[in-house]
């Protein structure tokens, strides 16, 4: 018979079994904390740091971490909420949207960000960081039959980029440059319609803002419609057709 393992989290005792990291205890435990790079099938990346939780040790020690990449530990006592956590999630939140294109009445995914809804909850009102996205305008490619990657409103969580390797074997999708300048890119920088993809639509799904969006057709099946010369058959698709 094995000992039975489990830590504190928020006072209440949790026990844990083979869970791959903090976040997934917090998470059966009924808790949860905010995440932008962490998805449960996808490798644990540890980019974002809007997961950080405050976590004290039986020797008074306390350290602050990201859940998702920090394994539970036995006795612990974990925190979701501090002053200090909040204040880093709010930060990370402000650095992001200073680099962020915040069109977002129009852009495809309002009311379905997670960017947004989490400036939301965090009552960011003021970004205290230069507006970096108004600077330096990246184009928008829509050169895939599929979707469309506007990377003024990437927010380098790579779940992308992760997606198309892990679930598609595929890397289509990669990091480029370093620094402020890193950026997301179809390989060798060319438009994504002139790469392999497959269109599989994996990159779109895991994207927690509008950089990747499905290429919006309602005004041209309106138009075809509204055409008196033709009879109108519509075939609505949950998400993605193979091509
Ligand atoms: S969700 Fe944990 S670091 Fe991004």
């Amino acid at each position: 018979m094995t000992d039975k393992k489990t830590l504190i989290i928020e006072g209440k005792e949790v026990e844990f079994t083979d869970e791959p990291n903090l976040l997934e205890v917090i998470r059966k435990a009924g808790m949860n904390v905010p995440t932008f790079c962490y998805r449960p099938d996808l490798t644990s990346f540890g980019a974002c740091r809007m997961c950080v939780v405050e976590v004290e040790y039986p020797n008074g020690r306390k350290i602050i971490n990201s859940s998702c990449t920090m394994p539970p530990e036995v006795g612990v006592k974990v925190y979701l909420n501090t002053e200090k956590v909040r204040r880093i999630r709010k930060t990370v939140l402000e650095l992001l949207l200073a680099n962020h294109d915040r069109k977002c009445l129009t852009c495809d995914k309002s009311g379905d960000c997670e960017l947004q809804k989490y400036a939301e909850e965090y009552n960011i009102r003021d970004i205290r960081f230069p507006d970096k996205a108004e600077k330096e305008y990246l184009p928008i490619d829509d050169s895939s039959p599929s979707f469309v990657r506007d990377p003024n409103k990437c927010i380098l969580c790579g779940a992308c980029v992760r997606a198309c390797s892990e679930f598609q074997g595929h890397s289509v999708l990669g990091f480029a440059n370093r620094g402020s300048k890193t950026k997301v890119q179809p390989l060798n920088g060319r438009p994504i319609g002139q790469v392999d993809c497959i269109n599989c639509g994996q990159c779109v799904a895991v994207c927690p803002t509008g950089a990747l969006t499905i290429r919006n057709e309602v005004d041209l099946v309106w138009d075809q419609i509204n055409n008196p010369e033709k009879t109108v058959v519509v075939q609505m698709a949950r998400q993605f057709v193979l091509l």
